[in-house]
């Protein structure tokens, strides 16, 4: 059979990718994702909104059926995530009364919720993201002002930790967040890490999500922020890779009348440049040990979250595969080493 992502690289990480459960029944989709990927990362269906709506009721379908085809096709599973400011349930930071819970209450609610998430995929996740995006936007603030750290304090990182190592200790366990090869974001996160090795808590490895662009981040930040990571003891994955073809953050407005939005073979080469320089640097830093994955966030530009966020109306082309799942330049860039 043809090769795929996965057989390229199977000397040097597991190649992964977002899905969700209905990409896995339809026939064509699966068949894709099993030729490419061997690691999957459940988009959104292990997150606490949808999988712990009520406080005594989960919703364990849409996850196990992901869990249980990566057990049938032994891929790898990243568990994605446990403690987050967004998607979270209603009832999570409230009493019955509508008052907002203490900082006891709070813990404990989280402390029930890993237990029995982590608990429950015991021996078929390999690796958590425990704590996704608790460093603030603000590069002159540190933790985010989150509800979790607004009921808690910092304290809710390191128990996050505890309570996902308690109820597994061979889970690979994760801190993951975005922008983080930006040198003031890459100062906060390191900042985090090193309080959290300092006390001792359980934590392996750092995830950089990989939510990047054809203009950032360049060579030298990338290697400086994997370098600088694994130098406290931790693995580092590429955990949310997608390279938008539109700046972030510099264009946030939904796409204007007449205004174009072509994927120019500009576009389409300055991408393929960027994919094939970034899969130099993880080869490079996976043989020095410090890369241990890399997953997509989403299967081909058929379908990507960033068609929607930050705005809808414009499409964006963020991936190695066409809207038909062809592969791309970017793709032969990746595998041509
Ligand atoms: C995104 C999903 O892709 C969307 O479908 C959902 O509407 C919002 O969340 N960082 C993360 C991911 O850690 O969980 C986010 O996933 C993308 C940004």
């Amino acid at each position: 059979a043809e090769k795929g992502l996965k057989d390229y690289y199977k000397n040097y990480f597991p190649v992964g990718v977002a899905v969700s459960p209905h990409s896995l029944t339809d026939p064509t989709e699966s068949a894709f994702i099993l030729k490419q990927f061997n690691s999957l990362t459940p988009e959104n269906v292990m997150k606490m909104g949808p999988i712990h709506p009520e406080q005594n009721r989960y919703v364990w379908g849409p996850s196990d059926a992901i869990v249980n085809f990566a057990q049938a096709h032994h891929l790898r599973v990243r568990g994605h995530n446990l403690c987050w400011h967004e998607q979270t349930p209603k009832w999570l930071f409230v009493n019955a009364d509508g008052s907002r819970v203490s900082k006891d209450t709070l813990l404990h609610r989280l402390h029930q919720h890993i237990d029995a998430v982590v608990k429950r995929y015991k021996g078929k996740i390999y690796a958590w993201d425990v704590v996704n995006e608790a460093i603030a936007d603000n590069p002159q603030e540190f933790l985010r002002n989150s509800e979790w750290y607004q009921i808690c304090g910092p304290d809710f990182i390191a128990e996050a930790f505890r309570y996902a190592h308690a109820a597994d200790p061979q889970a690979v366990l994760f801190y993951n967040d975005y922008n983080t090869e930006r040198p003031e974001k890459m100062e906060r996160v390191y900042k985090l890490l090193k309080q959290l090795k300092d006390a001792q808590v359980p934590i392996d490895a750092v995830g950089l999500q990989g939510h990047w662009s054809l203009y950032e981040p360049t060579e030298t930040e990338l290697r400086t922020t994997i370098e600088r990571f694994a130098s406290l003891g931790l693995q580092v994955q590429v955990t949310e890779l997608d390279v938008s073809v539109y700046p972030w953050e510099k264009d946030r407005r939904a796409k204007r009348p007449g205004e174009s939005d072509a994927y120019t073979p500009e576009m389409q080469q300055k991408q393929a440049a960027q994919y094939g320089m970034f899969f130099k640097v993880f080869r490079d830093e996976a043989k020095a040990g410090r890369l241990t994955g890399v997953t997509f966030w989403n299967v081909s530009d058929h379908y990507s979250w960033l068609d929607t966020y930050p705005v809808a109306g414009r499409k964006n082309h963020p991936l190695l595969f066409d809207e038909n799942y062809k592969p791309k330049q970017a793709y032969h860039d990746v595998v041509k080493f």
